[in-house]
């Protein structure tokens, strides 16, 4: 005879156990990057090195020797990241902490003079830093942007045209931009990118608080980005590769989520989303992957090229190209 209890502990049990089943099952697609050659000598730049799917792109870099520079908004979680990874592994390549503050210009223009004065190249410089902020909260960026705008495409935007000559420098060399397939489920409107009619909704509550249209509109101009550049850098030995992680467990979320979700996304989470670890494959797939280089500016997911479900369209990626470029200049919203 089987106790009650026994049979009580049986169910949960083997609930976890299917789900972890149906994870693994699931995550056979989620691709690896196979690439494992040593990168000794090639120095990777990573804005928001520290947290995420930033961090676990640095580490698997690191393990195959590379120079890596952390460039974080807060120099101190840099250094703590650092010296994590050395204890993990202390004959990795070499790690740098930089403080970067992608929400303001003149940290970009401070950040990129003291690489200059302390590179003479950069490899790849990978575009992973990013926000999720509701928009009800209203948060801009030092010169006033629109939060999502100005940190995820604005300040990247600025950093990488200021760091061309060194990448040009350091070819073949790479520019990898980490988007996200929400960029799907954006909606630009040039006359206003800095979203104040859908700000002004939410502070009224009238907007879902699961559909952030700061971040896709952000994640679509990061995709846009990457195809004006790579249009741009044609021939120039510099490849350009967007990607989508894919939907992954990380600190981006801190803002949105209160910690009742955390119980009713438990099976979500087990059942769909990666660790950040499984999540920077494609970014290191991007990185440092031989078979795609000089096929810029594609969209990768997966560890493979994906087909993106978004009417891309030459006079919008143009226009993008241009307001951007005006707004640096004017460093204010028009
Ligand atoms: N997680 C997902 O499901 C998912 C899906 C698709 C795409 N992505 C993309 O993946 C990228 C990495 O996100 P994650 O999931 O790893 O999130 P995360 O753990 O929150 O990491 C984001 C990083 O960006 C940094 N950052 C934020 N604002 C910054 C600023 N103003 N200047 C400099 N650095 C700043 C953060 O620094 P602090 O630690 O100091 O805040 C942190 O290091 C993002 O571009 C995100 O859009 C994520
Ligand atoms: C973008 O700027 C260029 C150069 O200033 C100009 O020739 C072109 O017409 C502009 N295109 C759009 C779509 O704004």
């Amino acid at each position: 005879m089987i106790s009650a209890p026994a049979l009580y502990a049986a169910l949960p049990i083997s609930v976890l156990v299917a789900i972890g089943f149906i994870r693994k099952w699931r995550s056979r697609n989620w691709g690896k990057c196979v690439s494992n050659t040593c990168l000794r000598g090639k120095t990777f730049l990573i804005t928001g090195a520290n947290s995420g799917i930033g961090l676990e792109t640095a580490k698997a870099l690191v393990r195959r020797k590379a120079r890596v520079i952390f460039a974080c908004r807060d120099i101190t979680k840099a250094k703590e990241a650092i010296n994590a990874i050395r204890k993990e592994q202390p004959s990795g390549g070499e790690l740098i902490p930089m403080q970067l503050d992608l929400a303001s210009f003149e940290s970009i223009e401070n950040f990129v003079e003291v690489i200059k004065a302390g590179f003479h190249k950069i490899d790849v410089l990978i575009n992973n830093a990013g926000v999720v902020v509701p928009l009800s909260q209203d948060e801009k960026t030092k010169e006033g942007f629109e939060i999502h705008f100005g940190v995820n495409h604005l300040g990247h935007f600025y950093l990488t045209n200021l760091l061309l000559d060194h990448l040009k420098r350091a070819s073949p060399s790479r520019i990898v931009v980490v988007s996200s397939t929400l960029h799907e489920r954006a909606k630009l409107d040039f006359n206003d990118l800095n979203l104040r009619a859908e700000i002004e909704k939410a502070k009224q509550g009238r907007v879902s608080q699961r559909h952030n249209l700061g971040y896709c509109n952000s994640k679509l101009m990061n995709a846009y980005f990457v195809r004006a550049l790579a249009d741009r850098l044609r021939d120039s030995g510099i490849d350009v590769h967007a990607c989508c992680p894919g939907f992954c467990y990380t600190n981006l979320f801190r803002n949105s989520v209160r910690w009742y979700h955390y119980i009713l996304m438990f099976p979500v989470v087990l059942l769909f989303m990666r660790s950040a670890k499984q999540g920077s494959e494609t970014v290191v797939y991007c990185a440092s992957d031989y078979s795609i280089e000089g096929r810029s500016g594609k969209f990768y997911r997966d560890c493979a090229e994906y087909n993106s479900k978004y009417p891309f369209n030459k006079e919008e990626e143009i226009k993008l190209w241009n307001i951007s470029e005006e707004l640096i200049k004017a460093r204010k919203p028009l």
